[in-house]
């Protein structure tokens, strides 16, 4: 067949499947497709390892039941619902629910090593919202132990890996997905990337946000990419601030102190030495569910009761040091070495830092495609598994699952397609020229400036606690940032120009900011990560309605779907009274 005009003037690679991001996701999700006997590609926006899932620190969740003997599938399955305020896709929850434990053995064959019990089992730490000691660890470093595994695993499996490359546009042909195209960070130069199926496996949103403890990879890729290139995506409004991020010093602000350490007992107070959960889950105190805590915390630095760098205090001194230091050695060398405190000897100060985004990319539950034929998505990038609110711990779980079914479903869709899909020589083109725009401006805006701006207007006025009034503040702001953005001018030259590399994620960033705020304007009611000050209170339409997202030429549409009823079986489990 003659060569495209593109094959001739751009670098390409041609898979089966084609992994973007990898993170605990995308390794397991191209581990998977890969040991299904196909050509697979990888492609990580750092190096292979560095990724969000490392700051899954405290544990992953699953019903192993070695601690707590009840525990098992269906409490399981219950207090993610639960945590999710019954807004979760319940397929996903069930399968979830289901598969964690299983995942986790199999890692453990890979080669992870847990912490035990004193009989050899994995040990199991508390956490937030889960009825039983459901946590797996490796001291709090446990994503880090999982990438570790994946990544052994995966470099093993005769995987295709692409470090330091960013996909900018997904490709189609006839409405399904054939490939995308991107650029290698290092040289600036394109490269093209042709398969039959892509799984998304990007990670989220936090960089659009002032205080995160996203690392600057994470600018909503993925969330943009497939909006742009027509997939569904459902409840973006739905943003998890984790409790406890570091409050100081400021080079550090947003860094995150793992649930782990309220698991092992750490005890949360005001500068009035009040332990402030009494007031709003007096059963649960510092293990309640992250939104709730987040909220207290809010509280009490809003109200004059905060510690003197913005935070309120996390105590776990009382463990000894001996006990902290060998639960929690990261902690401990983290806060000694940033903040000169000591935790086996006194308190650390902590506020609440966005952690993780609860919407995303609709998918089907079952094999992980979105709703563009031959577009997968996994992990944090997909929508629907953790519904209003996560768990502490269900990501790492949700990524092994849901990336092992991701795998299996292009493998299986890939392997439905009689060719090869066809890149289009004008799709490439017009890419091209889109991503040299900011270098032929003269004179333009700076996108650390836009970035600036967006991330101060998504803390202060689509934050934790939210208002009609500022929301539509903030959409008009960003309507000024959107067009601010189109008006971006770098300098310099396409190698290394980390300048130019945020001129290209603004667009996306700025994609994911409008929908969490066009979303966050039409859930007129306070549930989970979302609080409305002016809709307190669950109301009963948006208990059983999905936020959606959908692109319409350069029209954002934000709908409504019918969130989908669950069987009677799951139900009866769903509502069961807790023990
Ligand atoms: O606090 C933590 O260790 C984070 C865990 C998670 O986000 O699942």
């Amino acid at each position: 067949m003659a060569k495209k005009s593109y094959e001739t003037k751009y670098e390409c690679h041609t898979h089966d499947v084609l992994v973007i991001g990898a993170g605990g996701a995308g390794l397991r999700a191209a581990i998977e497709a890969s040991s299904q006997g196909l050509s697979v590609g990888l492609i990580c926006k750092s190096l292979l390892g560095k990724a969000h899932t490392v700051m899954a620190e405290g544990g992953v969740a699953a019903s192993m039941g070695n601690v707590d003997p009840d525990d098992g599938w269906k409490t399981h399955f219950r207090d993610t619902i639960h945590g999710g305020k019954f807004l979760n896709n319940y397929r996903m929850a069930e399968l979830h629910a289901k598969e964690s434990a299983d995942r986790i053995r199999e890692l453990e064959r890979w080669g992870a090593v847990f912490d035990r019990t004193e009989k050899g089992k994995i040990m199991q730490r508390p956490f937030g919202g889960h009825t039983y000691r459901r946590l797996c660890h490796v001291g709090d470093h446990t994503g880090l132990e999982i990438i570790r595994t994946l990544q052994d695993k995966g470099v093993h499996s005769g995987i295709d890996v692409y470090m330091e490359a960013t996909i900018t546009h997904l490709l189609k042909e006839d409405g399904r997905i054939s490939g995308c195209i991107g650029y290698w960070r290092e040289s600036g130069r394109c490269v093209i990337f042709n398969a039959k199926a892509v799984i998304l496996a990007t990670g989220g949103i936090g960089k659009g946000f002032k205080v995160t403890s996203n690392s600057w990879e994470y600018t909503a890729d993925g969330q943009g990419m497939a909006y742009r290139a027509g997939a569904e995506l459902i409840d973006m409004e739905f943003v998890q601030f984790h409790p406890t991020g570091m409050v100081w010093p400021n080079g550090v602000k947003g860094l995150l102190i793992t649930e782990a350490v309220r698991g092992e007992g750490g005890l949360l107070t005001n500068s009035e030495g009040e332990r402030f959960m009494k007031n709003v889950d007096p059963e649960r105190m510092e293990l309640s569910t992250r939104d709730i805590v987040a909220k207290a915390i809010n509280k009490e630095v809003k109200e004059g009761r905060g510690s003197p760098h913005g935070g309120v205090f996390l105590d776990i001194s009382h463990r000894g040091p001996e006990y902290v230091r060998k639960k929690l050695p990261g902690m401990y060398r983290q806060l000694l070495e940033f903040a000169d405190v000591d935790i086996t000897k006194g308190p650390m100060e902590v506020g609440p830092t966005t952690h993780y985004t609860m919407g995303g990319i609709r998918v089907d539950a079952d094999t992980a495609q979105t709703t563009i034929p031959g577009l997968f998505a996994c992990g944090e990038v997909a929508g629907g598994m953790h519904g209003a609110n996560r768990l502490g711990g269900n990501s790492l779980s949700d990524l092994l699952v849901f990336g092992r079914r991701a795998g299996l479903g292009a493998v299986e869709y890939a392997n439905g397609l009689k060719e090869q899909p066809q890149i289009d020589d004008a799709d490439v083109k017009a890419a091209v020229k889109e991503l040299s725009q900011p270098f032929e401006r003269d004179d333009g805006e700076n996108p650390y400036a836009i970035h600036k701006d967006l991330q101060e207007l998504m803390q202060s006025k689509v934050g934790i606690v939210r208002e009609e009034g500022e929301l539509k503040e903030a959409l008009d702001e960003l309507q000024t940032l959107k067009g601010r953005a189109k008006n971006i001018a770098v300098t310099g030259a396409r190698q290394f120009n980390p300048g130019w590399h945020l001129a290209i994620e603004l667009d996306n960033m700025l994609i994911a900011s409008e929908m969490v705020a066009r979303c966050a304007l039409q859930r007129t009611e306070s549930r989970g990560a979302h609080t409305r000050i002016d809709h307190e209170g669950y109301n009963e339409h948006w208990g059983k309605t999905n936020s959606t997202i959908n692109a319409n030429g350069e029209e954002m549409v934000i709908g409504q779907s019918t969130l989908m009823e669950m069987p009677d079986d799951l139900k009866a489990l769903a509502y069961e009274e807790k023990k």
